[in-house]
C-alpha cells in the first residue's frame, strides 16, 4: 500500500478555482481538495485524484467556492490624515492637478505623515488593511511616498511591515520616494532626485526595507529622465522597478518602465500602442486601478482590448490612497474592472491572483498548486462570476495565509 502523503491540513469539499494556468481561470473543480504542510500546498485538485493523505487538521469547505487568497498589488494605505475636505473642493470644481499645483494633494498628506509617529501611522492605517483582509486579501503591496525625506519614508515602510505581522497578511514594501517634490526642494527637482537615488534608496535598501522601487512619472510628478535615474539606481541595487505611468497624460513612461524590465506599469489610461508593444516584449504587467479612474472621473479608460490582444498580463488593484482612490475593497475594484473597463470575469479573477503576484515578482502566491503558499479564500458563493458581480457585500467565509 502507498504511504500516506505527508501534510498537516486538508481542505475538503471545495468548489475549487486554482488559477494554476490561464486556462484554469474559471474552471471550477466541483469536489476539490487542498492539502498543505507547514503552510505550503502539497496537493490541489479533484478529491478523487488526490494521493492518500493523512492530516491532523481537516477543514470542510461545504461546497463553497475556494480561490487563492486575493492580492492587492498597488496601495498607498499607510498615511496619516484625511483629504475629505480637498475632495469636497473637487466636487465644487477644483481639479486634482490644480490642487496639487497649489501645494495640496500629496503634499497635504506628506505634512500629516511627517508629524505622525510610527504608532500613529500604524493605528490610522490598520483599519484600511483590516478592511482588505476581511475580504480575503492575503498579500498587499504598500508604498512609501508621503514622507519625501528619509526618516518619514523609513517610518512608513517599517509601519507597513509591522502591520503585515499584526494582521496576518504578507506585505511587500515599495519605495516611492519620487512621488512628489517636497517644498524644501521647490524648483530643484533634479537635486531631489539625487537625494532619492543616491541617498534615500541605498540607505533604505541597505536596511532591508525595500522590495521594489516606484516613481510618479507625470507633469505634476517627475520627468521620464528623472524617473530613469531612479530606475538606474534601483537596478544597481538589484531591486525591481514599477511605475505610475500614463495616468493623467502620455509621457511614454510605460515604455521606459519596460526598458528597465519593470514588474508592472500602473494606471495606463493614456497608454499608446508603442507602450503596449514595449510592455508585451518585456512581460511587464499592466496594473489597472479602476478606483482612481472612477474617483477622479477620468474619461479615458485604459486600452484594455489592445492590451489583451498583445498578451500583456492585466492586474487590478485598489490604489488605496487619500487623494485619488480612498478604496479599501478589492472586490469592488474587480467589479469596476468589469463594468468600467470591460474586463471579463476570468480576467478580473486572474487580475487579483496570478497576475497580481506577477506584478509583485512573487512566484509562490496567487495560484493554488503544489509548492505555493497555502493562501486560500473560502467564499459563501458557488460561482466565480458572483465574486465580481456583487457590490458592497462581503461574501468571505474564511481566509488562510500560509495555512493559518
Ligand atoms: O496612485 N498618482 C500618484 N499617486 C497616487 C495618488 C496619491 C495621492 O493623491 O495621495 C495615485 O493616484
Ligand atoms: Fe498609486
Amino acid at each position: 500500500m502507498q504511504a500516506a502523503m505527508d501534510c498537516d491540513t486538508i481542505w475538503d469539499n471545495a468548489r475549487l478555482v486554482t488559477l494554476a494556468s490561464d486556462a484554469d481561470s474559471l474552471r471550477v473543480i466541483a469536489h476539490g481538495r487542498i492539502a498543505a504542510k507547514a503552510g505550503r500546498i502539497v496537493y490541489a485538485g479533484p478529491r478523487d485524484k488526490a494521493p492518500a493523505l493523512d492530516a491532523s487538521r481537516h477543514i470542510d469547505c461545504a461546497d463553497r467556492l475556494v480561490t487563492p487568497g486575493l492580492i492587492d498589488c498597488h496601495t498607498h494605505l499607510v498615511y496619516a490624515g484625511s483629504r475629505a475636505v480637498e475632495w469636497e473642493n473637487r466636487l465644487a470644481g477644483a481639479s486634482y492637478e490644480e490642487i496639487a499645483r497649489a501645494g495640496g494633494g500629496i503634499l497635504s498628506t506628506m505634512n500629516a505623515t511627517r508629524t505622525a509617529s510610527e504608532a500613529e501611522l500604524v493605528a490610522q492605517s490598520r483599519p484600511r488593511l483590516e478592511a482588505l483582509v476581511a475580504e480575503g486579501v492575503t498579500t498587499v503591496e504598500i508604498k512609501s511616498g508621503y514622507g519625501l525625506e528619509l526618516a518619514t519614508e523609513r517610518r512608513m515602510l517599517t509601519a507597513a511591515r509591522s502591520l503585515g505581522k499584526a494582521c496576518n497578511v504578507s506585505v511587500r514594501t515599495t519605495f516611492l520616494g519620487a512621488h512628489a517634490l517636497p517644498p524644501e526642494y521647490a524648483d530643484r527637482a533634479d537635486d531631489y532626485i539625487d537625494l532619492v537615488a543616491e541617498e534615500m534608496l541605498p540607505q533604505l535598501a541597505d536596511e532591508g526595507l525595500v522590495d521594489a522601487v516606484d516613481a510618479f512619472c507625470e507633469g505634476i510628478g517627475f520627468t521620464p529622465a528623472q524617473t530613469e535615474r531612479v530606475f538606474v539606481a534601483a537596478r544597481r541595487l538589484g531591486l525591481p522597478v514599477k511605475l505610475h505611468a500614463e495616468q493623467l497624460s502620455n509621457l511614454h513612461g510605460a515604455a521606459l518602465a519596460a526598458r528597465h524590465n519593470a514588474l508592472s506599469a500602473d494606471h495606463l489610461e493614456h497608454l499608446d500602442a508603442d507602450g503596449i508593444a514595449a510592455m508585451a516584449r518585456s512581460g511587464t504587467v499592466a496594473t489597472l486601478l479602476p478606483g482612481a479612474f472612477y474617483f477622479t472621473r477620468e474619461q479615458k479608460p485604459p486600452p484594455v482590448a489592445a492590451l489583451r490582444e498583445a498578451g500583456v498580463p492585466i492586474a487590478i488593484a485598489t490604489d488605496c490612497n487619500p487623494g485619488t482612490s480612498p478604496l479599501t475593497s478589492l472586490l469592488l475594484a474587480m467589479n469596476m474592472g468589469a463594468t468600467l473597463f470591460r474586463l471579463t470575469v476570468a480576467e478580473c479573477l486572474a487580475a487579483t491572483t496570478r497576475n497580481a503576484a506577477r506584478a509583485l515578482g512573487l512566484s509562490d502566491a496567487g495560484v493554488l498548486a503544489p509548492g505555493k503558499w497555502a493562501d486560500i479564500a473560502i467564499w459563501n458563493l458557488s460561482e466565480p462570476a458572483e465574486l465580481v458581480y456583487r457590490m458592497g457585500s462581503n461574501p468571505l467565509h474564511a481566509r488562510y495565509r500560509r495555512g493559518l
